[in-house]
């Protein structure tokens, strides 16, 4: 049947709508529709091009998937060639900078200059004729590079058409494709749970994912885009290059919300020191800052030298690689029983912080490094990632080194210790009985998305347990003043205060209860998952594996984690003492109806490590609240996650409540959403 006039209107509005939703999401960070709404028009848009294949057309939002694998990449030749850029190193490299370019353009009066954050992935180049993507190449050598094309365009946050108007005839746009910390930890560990090959950073994951052969493999791994400059374009744009930037922003590429404009040296230095103090909070790899002079007039006037232009300059952090020695191994039992080495190192200044200690992950990670102690080691702190071991210096091993041997038995507790079948992770098998096992369930059971306890933190835990007074949670409800006051360091009014947390942590939630157990892979959000699914913590502990296996995130791991949890004798005595001491607990989604944020509007921003935006929203939508996508002075609280951007500073302009995500999920549990 061929298509009608309304037919072909429905797909292009449905294409249209898609990608203004896909820009929000993707490269805006801040949707309107929910996953499910946007689900349905994708869902739409596939039905009608399945009954109207002549209308697919390559820049289709359905078209991302992938296509069929290539032998090989063919190669690209740069019309302008992708240049590299100029270390100034130091506060004297930046000063020394800024002179030359002074000196070059005969001018005294203070440089306007693009600062932008330098992100540690791929050089790409895209290019758009008539605003659809035709071509994705990689930087190469600068002259050449390859042909991945098929690769770029499972990238979301990557338009297949450009929106607006305006935009050159062809334009092609340079930027950095990059791995998300978070996506990349997620890969890492689903490979390493099936013993697949991990990638040692987000950049080689970057780099790998785009030179993949087969691009469904690309749109499986979740890739992002910063733009940061403009090749070849034939068509006005703006003289600036911080405009050119917003005008990207504009035609639906993403730019890093960090760019900033600054006038004079003495300002790139405070960029590069406020750019430094951001960088762990934010979910992608930096390793430095870029300065470039923003009026493209003096960027002509200054031109470039064979590779790097004169106006533009990197300025990156310390190295975050340092050299020590390995001192020793020793062995910690974590909240599950997992058993972890951990090296500890001649203490070295790696990145401006003093790393002594690094974690090995577990014993096959100690024999593929071939590590022994005694031996020189690089060690890495890349971003919030624990300090770790990444290659030995065989060269400088002295002669009298020690193995590395695992111990006979639970450094703790002295119980067997057992490497289950598939496992890398070796554990104590002495359960709740295992000190070591017992603080950390303890901590974990108080902690502050679990029973809340406020006051009862990890020193207290340690002195608690140590001087015999508790064994398990359920005994915490057992303390009196009494034997609190007997504590080094604990007057009767912090025992009061304590007795009184402990009172009010009583009236809890059953996601919150669950998620307290300390049941092994049971997260917060599983935890709310099943509480939602069983309704009361008697039908979870009846459940078997399969029925477990019903409930969203929860795979055969999981369930036989969950089920063989339930089958100890000590856990079950635990929570049967709790419901003994007069612990209560509310299925939340009964407690929803009060409405506690009824006529209140809220903003999110930037990006949330924990929730999904999606899930945020809903929640305080059930709370009552209206959620919006921009800050005024109607604004009730703004919700701030990592990196948030101008929706944050104008929320601070206008004095309006911003809190984090943590506090969030805080109060979503309070409020019982
Ligand atoms: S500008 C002439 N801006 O750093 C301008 N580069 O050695 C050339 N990079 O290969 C690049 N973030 O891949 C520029 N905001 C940014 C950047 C950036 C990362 C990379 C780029 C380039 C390398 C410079």
């Amino acid at each position: 049947m061929a298509a009608s006039k309304k037919i072909i209107a429905e797909i292009e509005h449905l294409r249209n709508e898609i990608n203004q939703h896909n820009y929000l999401y993707h490269s805006q960070d801040d949707p309107i529709i929910s996953d499910a709404e946007f689900d349905r028009l994708f869902r739409d848009l596939k039905s009608l091009e399945k009954q109207y294949p002549e209308l697919i057309s390559n820049v289709s939002p359905t078209q991302r998937v992938g296509s069929t694998p290539l032998s090989s990449f063919s190669q690209v030749v740069h019309e302008l060639p992708m240049l590299s850029l100029d270390n100034a190193v130091g506060k004297d490299g930046v000063f020394e900078f800024d002179r030359r370019i002074k000196t070059r353009l005969q001018s005294d009066g203070d440089i306007r200059y693009a600062c932008e954050p330098k992100i540690d992935g791929v050089a790409v180049s895209l290019l758009y004729e008539n605003g659809q993507l035709t071509r994705g190449a990689t930087r190469g050598d600068g002259t050449t590079g390859e042909d991945i094309t098929q690769n770029v365009r499972t990238i979301e946050s990557i338009p297949l058409q450009l929106m607006g108007q305006g935009y050159p005839r062809r334009l092609e746009v340079r930027g950095e494709v990059y791995f998300a910390k978070s996506a990349f930890r997620k890969m890492n560990e689903l490979a390493h749970s099936r013993g697949e090959k991990v990638f040692a950073n987000p950049r080689n994951a970057a780099a790998g994912t785009l030179r993949q052969l087969d691009s469904k493999l690309t749109a499986q791994r979740k890739l992002a885009m910063f733009c940061y400059s403009v090749g070849l374009a034939e068509g006005e744009l703006p003289d600036r290059h911080s405009e050119i930037l917003a005008r990207l922003g504009t035609w639906g590429l993403r730019v890093n919300p960090l760019v900033d404009v600054v006038i004079g040296a003495g300002r790139l230095v405070e960029y590069f020191n406020s750019i430094g103090e951001q960088r762990e909070s934010l979910d992608y790899e930096i390793d430095g800052v870029v300065f470039k002079v923003d009026d493209i007039g003096l960027q002509q006037e200054l031109g470039m030298l064979t590779r790097t232009p004169r106006w533009a300059v990197a300025h990156k952090f310390p190295a975050e690689e340092g050299i020590t020695r390995l001192n020793d191994v020793e062995f910690q039992v974590g909240r599950t029983g997992a058993i972890t080495p951990v090296a500890r190192l001649e203490p070295v200044k790696v990145g401006g912080v003093t790393i002594s200690n690094a974690t090995l992950h577990n014993m096959d990670e100690i024999a593929r490094l071939g590590l022994v102690v005694g031996d020189t080691v690089v060690v890495q702190r890349a971003g919030d990632v624990i300090p770790k071991i990444v290659s030995v210096m065989l060269e400088k091993r002295p002669r009298k080194t020690r193995k590395v041997k695992l111990p006979a038995a639970c450094p703790a507790c002295g119980s067997e210790i057992l490497r289950s079948e598939g496992e890398v992770v070796v554990r104590c098998t002495g359960g709740l009985s295992c000190s070591a096992q017992v603080k950390e369930s303890i901590r974990h059971f108080a902690s502050r998305l679990a029973l809340d306890i406020e006051g009862l933190g990890d020193k207290l835990v340690e002195q608690l347990v140590d001087e015999g007074l508790i064994e398990n949670a359920a005994d915490l409800y057992q303390l009196t003043e009494e034997n609190l006051v007997k504590l080094e360091r604990m007057a009767p009014k912090s025992a009061n205060n304590l007795l009184e947390a402990l009172e009010k942590s009583k009236e809890t939630t059953l996601p919150r209860l669950i998620y307290a157990l300390g049941i092994q892979e049971v997260g917060e959000s599983t935890a709310r998952n099943l509480a939602m699914r069983f309704g009361d913590l008697d039908a979870l502990q009846n459940a078997d594996e399969e029925l477990l296996q019903t409930v969203a995130d929860v795979g055969p791991i999981v369930a036989h984690k969950i089920h063989h949890f339930f089958q100890q004798k000590n856990n079950l005595a635990v929570i049967d003492s709790l419901v003994e001491i007069g612990l209560q607990w509310k299925v939340e989604e009964t407690t929803v109806g009060e409405q506690r944020l009824n006529g209140e509007t809220w903003v999110l921003t930037g990006s949330l490590s924990k929730l999904t935006r999606n899930d945020a929203k809903a929640r305080l939508q059930r709370l009552g609240a209206k959620v919006s996508g921009s800050v005024s002075k109607n604004t009730s609280c703004v919700v701030a996650g990592e990196a948030a951007g101008s929706k944050l500073t104008k929320a601070q302009e206008l004095g309006i409540k911003i809190i984090a995500e943590d506090d969030l999920i805080v109060l979503l549990e309070e409020y019982g959403a």
